[in-house]
């Protein structure tokens, strides 16, 4: 599995603090089966002043302690990346790094506020000729009052990322609720840890697989964690990748499927905001 969100790199955010939390983390990334990390930290203007040349260093450093220490994990570099006016033109220069050097990148909506001209940006980038992957629109308290926005860019081809314990549950049940909507109305492309820490926030990506292939099946889940992130690294076109459930039809056989086989699932997405606390 390839994890493309995760604040691994030490003493660059509010991730990993220092080089023995990144070394936990990266261990426990691969034991659950991850093999490429996306480093991705937040670049904030007036925050976190993050550049794609530091992270680069802080990459080939984190990289070399990795390898010294035998932990099987590719790093390649990435960022999570706060809206911004001058964000097209950061990325044209350099200065802000896609993921793996790729189309894709991760844009990371305010938590708590839904911005003016949301859509105008992220239309802007796709112009611009880059994926914008939006990052835990199930997290953000604003998703209820929003969610045909995100369904709507997700139609027009922007990506939504999915945190991988807003399924198992790691974030609460509000946030389960609309993790696994997302999924299963087909309009998640990729999950990912956006790991923090070891214990708080771990890089554990197998356990979310599975809650996925329960309510999408288990080809559409290895989709979210190998396919469409091994597409990201390699630079591919998104039409070549498997398209999300929505725009295939797949939702009704392939995910209707997977809540046959487990009618819980299909109980609670019925109950939909009976789920809420
Ligand atoms: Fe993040």
């Amino acid at each position: 599995m390839l994890d493309l969100h995760c604040h691994i790199l030490p003493s660059i955010d509010d991730g990993a603090t220092d080089l023995p939390m990144a070394l936990a983390m990266a261990r426990i990334a691969a034991a659950d089966g991850i093999t490429t990390i996306a480093c991705t930290p937040h670049i904030y203007p007036g925050v976190y002043e993050n550049t794609a040349a530091g992270i680069r260093a802080a990459i080939a450093a984190f990289q070399a302690e990795l390898d010294g220490q035998g932990i099987a994990i590719r790093l390649v570099e990435g960022a999570d990346v706060h809206l911004d006016p001058a964000l097209v033109d950061g990325l044209r220069s350099g200065r802000i790094p896609t993921l793996a050097g790729s189309r894709y990148l991760l844009l990371e909506p305010p938590h708590h506020v839904a911005p003016p001209r949301f859509e105008e940006a992220v239309f802007e980038l796709m112009a611009a000729g880059y994926v914008p992957v939006i990052t835990h629109p199930e997290r953000l308290t604003w998703v209820e009052s929003h969610y045909d926005l995100f369904t709507r860019l997700s139609q027009r081809g922007a990506w939504m990322q999915i945190t991988a314990g807003a399924l198992t549950g790691r974030f609460g049940r509000r946030v389960k609720y609309w993790g696994e909507r997302f999924v299963a109305e087909g309009h998640a492309m990729l999950l990912a840890t956006d790991a923090h820490h070891p214990e708080r926030r771990p890089p554990l990506l197998a356990e979310a697989r599975e809650a996925a292939a329960a309510l999408v099946g288990v080809e559409e889940a290895m989709h979210l964690v190998r396919t469409r992130p091994q597409g990201v690294v390699d630079d591919l076109a998104p039409d070549s990748l498997p398209p999300p459930l929505h725009a295939c039809g797949g939702f009704r056989a392939e995910g209707m499927q997977g809540a046959r086989d487990n009618p819980g699932v299909l109980a609670r997405l019925m109950r939909g905001f009976g789920m809420r606390r």
